[in-house]
């Protein structure tokens, strides 16, 4: 299964996270009469644009569904979306163009025009010839500083262009922006199939997970996770630690680390951080041997060492063969998992192995119906992918950023300003 088959269940999540959010209120799109209404839907098109083109489609691909059904429904889309960071200064490198010409390529069928205006004469002038099934493109709303002051005014005008609002853009739940959350308020409101897909999936995982359930968080350094790591602490069975992060761990439990890259002024976080998981009873799992070489290089020398013994002038750049066995056999035991961030350097060969090793056994129990998996950050997309094991992992969000601060167990302005506006519809 992947995530756009993922079950949503009729009326949302239903349970409230530990932002306190009701994600029940939050409306799907299903059953909503679109028909020759004009439908504002909000998409994170932030994509990498490479020599004027699109160089990664996934996150256009993933919203296709949404877009397709509302045209095939008889609306008449109208696509907003930012791109980049242009704070307020237009810039032909931040332009949507390319991305509504990618769009038109993966929707033969369909018409897909683009729009040089988000705003103002053009902008409505394009809305109002739109035809039933068609869908425009309006230009990156960072066009404008009011988007990112989550201006009302600036949002009263979007507003306007649109007679119901649906935001598909997960990945940017996390910005407080105008198109995210104040047009919310403005319009009767819906998440997208990809939003609900994605709060459905992470709701259920994180907030009322099957268990035991296992949290794997890797990257490079604790001082970007501190949140992330708390909260998961308190709600997980086990954290595994990976990645740079393992080090500094290490170093909290008195452990020599070699030549390792590591943070020594978050030790004591990371003791807080042990400590706190030791009373919510969560066991901590940090690799008993690893792989070392002397730099981060391909081709460069390596051997396997156990913890403890790592040699003055090597680097740990990996777990080792045993520990990954010790996850293989942790992972039979458990029945959900959530994955954020790689255990090594996997994008230097063979320090990828223990994280693509992993990555492969947990698709396995996943196909096999062991195992709920859940797992997102631009990083460990890459490594599943890397790994041929996205397409059988449960749900693999497109969101970096949101899915970090979901994790850390934030509220997210653009899921909470959609269950505000259902509430609202309820009452
Ligand atoms: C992302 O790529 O994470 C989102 O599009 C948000 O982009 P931002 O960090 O520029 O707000």
């Amino acid at each position: 299964m992947n995530e756009l088959s993922s079950p949503v269940r009729e009326g949302g999540p239903g349970n409230a996270t530990a932002a306190g959010l009701d994600l029940s209120r939050v409306r799907t799109i299903d059953g909503v009469d679109v028909e020759g209404k004009r439908v504002l839907v909000r998409v994170d098109f932030n994509v990498p644009i490479e020599a004027g083109g699109v160089a990664d489609a996934t996150r256009i691909d993933r919203v296709l569904p949404t877009i397709a059904k509302l045209a095939r429904k008889g609306a008449k889309v109208v696509v907003l979306s930012h791109l980049g960071r242009p704070k307020g200064v237009p810039t032909p490198e931040t332009s949507l163009q390319p991305v509504a010409a990618k769009m038109q390529e993966l929707m033969p069928g369909t018409a897909v025009r683009f729009v040089g205006a988000s705003l103002g004469d053009e902008a409505k002038r394009a809305v109002d010839a739109l035809q039933v099934g068609e869908v425009a493109v309006l230009e990156n709303l960072r066009h404008h500083k009011g988007e990112e002051k989550n201006d009302p005014e600036f949002a009263k005008a979007l507003a306007a262009l649109g007679d119901i609002y649906v935001n598909d853009a997960f990945s940017s739940a996390h910005r407080a922006h105008a198109s995210m959350e104040a047009i919310a308020g403005l319009l009767p409101s819906y998440a997208g199939l990809l939003m609900m897909a994605e709060i459905t999936a992470l709701g259920e995982a994180l907030e009322e997970p099957e268990r035991p359930v296992m949290a794997i968080v890797g990257g490079a350094k604790v001082s970007t996770k501190i949140e992330v790591l708390t909260n998961l602490a308190a709600r997980m069975d086990q954290l595994v630690v990976g990645g740079g992060m393992a080090n500094t761990f290490l170093l909290a439990k008195g452990v020599e680390i070699g030549a390792s890259f590591s943070e020594p002024d978050f030790v004591e976080t990371a003791r807080d951080i042990m400590a706190k998981a030791e009373r919510s009873g969560c066991e901590i799992v940090l690799p008993s041997d690893v792989v070392v070489a002397k730099e981060l290089k391909a081709g460069v020398a390596w051997r396997v060492c156990a913890v403890g013994e790592v040699p003055a002038d090597a680097m740990i750049l990996d777990f080792g063969p045993a520990s990954v066995a010790d996850l293989k056999r942790r992972l039979g035991g458990v029945k959900t998992v959530l994955w954020n961030g790689p255990l090594g350097a996997f994008e230097t060969a063979p320090f990828g192995e223990a994280t693509f090793a992993l990555a492969g056994e947990v698709a396995r129990l996943t196909k096999e119906g062991e195992l709920v998996s859940v797992a997102g950050g631009g990083d460990t997309v890459r490594a599943l992918n890397a790994a041929h094991a996205t397409a059988d992992f449960t749900y693999v969000s497109t969101a970096g950023g949101a899915f970090l601060e979901w994790l850390g167990g934030h509220e997210l302005p653009a899921v909470s300003a959609l269950a505000q506006s259902g509430a609202r519809a309820a009452a």
